[in-house]
């Protein structure tokens, strides 16, 4: 039997009269890239958001690398072993890409912040290895010649794979990605697609909202469909492409789905 690296059962969220989430649940196996997609404002960002303890839910049961957590908290979710990019990146815009990665890196660090503040022996040291790991994930994630730019200054293909590469740093069991290839043109949803593919190679599990359907079709082992806050389908993508409710979905949305 495969290993569940999450598993997310019976979730519902309302936004005052708007029922964003209802009863939606997904099982996520290691080194699996799975899918979740639908229409414009189906829910899938409140999903991430849920699961990543920004938003709190109305109800769910979360198992996280076979143990239950509580996504309450944002740094929380996070040494548990959950980490993401957002649909609206989030960067430290004013740091270089190195010091963003290093960030990351430092949700697993030993010294913390007393070592930082006192700058101890094994702080130092720590922050080398740090500052080594960070520049490794950014060649990985192919922006190693940019670490000592802004991250400001990057172009958007790169300021999401510098999200990525933040991501990785934490070391996590899941990585999830929101809309990763937004803003890119066709070359760089290329390099992505290879990117996200290498990740999971080297044993990752990746959770993956995304619009461009060539993207989630090629890429995904299983997908979720959400209309409405509802599950519609799930399974393969070509079992889901056939589904009946998702070509409706996808219709009823007039093909404008961002
Ligand atoms: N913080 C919030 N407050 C109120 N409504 C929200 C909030 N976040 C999301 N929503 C609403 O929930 C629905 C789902 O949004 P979202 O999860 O962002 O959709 P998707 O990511 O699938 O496009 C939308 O109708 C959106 O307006
Ligand atoms: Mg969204």
């Amino acid at each position: 039997m495969s290993e569940v690296v999450l598993k997310v059962a019976g979730v519902s969220k309302r936004f005052g009269g708007l029922q964003a989430l209802s009863d939606v649940g997904i099982t996520i196996t290691k080194g699996r890239v799975y899918g979740l997609i639908g229409p414009n404002g189906a829910g899938k960002t409140t999903f991430f958001n849920v699961i990543t303890g920004l938003y709190t839910p109305d109800s769910g049961s979360f198992e996280l690398g076979g143990a239950p957590y509580k996504p309450t908290a944002v740094h929380e979710v996070a040494k548990a072993g959950i980490a993401r990019t957002f649909q609206n990146i989030r960067l430290f815009a004013e740091m270089t890409a190195l010091e963003n990665v290093m960030v990351g890196r430092h949700v697993r660090s030993q010294s913390g912040l007393v070592g930082a503040v006192f700058r101890t022996g094994s702080f130092k040291a720590e922050e080398k290895a740090i500052a080594e790991r960070a520049q490794e994930l950014l060649d990985y994630v192919g922006i190693g010649k940019y670490a000592e730019f802004k991250a400001r200054t990057l172009s958007y293909g790169d300021q999401r794979r510098l999200e990525i590469a933040r991501a990785l740093a934490t070391d996590p069991k899941l990585i999830a990605l929101d809309e990763p290839a937004a803003g890119m043109n066709a070359t760089e949803k290329v390099v992505l697609r290879e990117l996200i593919d290498r990740i999971r190679n080297d044993g990752r599990t990746i959770l993956l909202i995304e619009h461009d359907v060539k993207l989630v079709m090629g890429l995904c082992d299983r997908v979720t469909v959400l209309d409405y806050g509802k599950q519609i389908a799930e399974g393969t993508p070509g079992d889901v492409q056939k589904n009946e409710k998702v070509i409706e979905a996808y219709l009823g949305a007039g093909h404008k789905a961002h």
